[in-house]
């Protein structure tokens, strides 16, 4: 009987068991599931709250970045001051550009004419000469030498007679007859005319309407001193760029004088050149000139 008891309390113990197990599995699958959805939902609900730029409506905020080249730099060796600009060489062609003198000799010809000749052939320097057309017409052989030498020719009158002792006409006749003389003896043409005396007046030049009336601006007073030292100091010290300097091709000291004026000029940067070539341009005739343009500089 007892035995009875104890197998069906055991029996029932087993079922006790049984079921007591039955009912612990599905409390902690209960449990589980339970867990699994409240983290889910704690996500869901995380999610949402979270800012998304796919879900915001506000828009997104932009940014704008300007980026500047950096300056190249040359780490290598500082910036050094840019050169100042060097001009270009005077062209020494241009009496405009280098500071030229003319040298003239007036009343020739005569018997001293060959040997000025020969010292400016010596001395590489081409003048001017004003020549008086009796003279010329007389002795046309130093005129013919001279022009072939690279001299410039002009008129200084038939036989020295001031102009402003004649009438206009009889001064433009008197001027032209010379030119004439100056072509048939060099086989030049000359529009260059040097009044005797350097007396001149606006009727006298207008009336020579083809001439151009080259006076001058240094005198070195070879005609009144016949020094050779005085017509040197003269001639050396009062040039300026553009000059015109008179002298005579009558007078011995002046062709002595002649190689201390060249030396002396050229060492202070004078280019000697004829009248003409003072100027860039043709000379215009009816105008009275004392001397070309003083825009040159020395080039010595
Ligand atoms: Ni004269």
């Amino acid at each position: 009987m007892v035995s009875a008891i104890d197998d069906r309390v055991k029996e029932s113990s087993v079922d006790l068991s049984r079921d007591s197990g039955r009912g612990n599995w599905g409390a902690w699958r209960a449990s589980v599931s339970l867990a699994i959805g409240v983290l889910v939902l704690g996500l869901v609900a995380f999610k949402l709250m979270l800012p998304s730029e796919a879900t915001s409506s506000q828009p997104a905020p932009t940014r704008t970045v300007f980026v500047t080249p950096a300056p190249e730099v040359n780490k290598a060796a500082p910036p050094s001051p840019s050169p100042e600009p060097v001009p270009p060489p005077p062209n020494p062609e241009s009496c405009a550009e280098v500071a030229c003198v003319a040298l003239t000799f007036d009343d020739g010809p005569s018997a001293y004419t060959p040997a000025l000749l020969d010292k400016l052939k010596e001395l590489e320097v081409k003048a001017t000469f004003f020549d008086l057309g009796q003279s010329v017409a007389n002795n046309p052989e130093p005129v013919k030498r001279a022009a072939e030498e690279g001299h410039e020719l002009g008129g200084h009158s038939w036989n020295h007679t001031s102009m402003a002792k004649q009438t206009p006409e009889q001064a433009c006749a008197d001027a032209d007859r010379t030119a004439r003389a100056i072509r048939d003896a060099a086989g030049v043409e000359t529009s260059l005319l040097r009044p005797p005396y350097g007396t001149w007046n606006d009727a006298i030049l207008h009336a020579c309407a083809n001439k151009t009336f080259v006076l001058w601006d240094v005198d070195t007073l070879d005609w009144s001193t016949h020094d050779v030292a005085k017509i040197t100091a003269h001639g050396v010290d009062d040039p300026k760029p553009g000059s015109i300097v008179l002298m005579h091709g009558t007078v011995a000291e002046t062709v002595d004088a002649l190689p201390g004026i060249v030396a002396g000029l050229r060492a202070k940067g004078y280019k000697l050149v004829t009248v003409s070539e003072l100027f860039d341009s043709p000379l215009a005739p009816d105008q009275a000139i004392y001397s070309g343009p003083r825009t040159g500089v020395p080039a010595g």
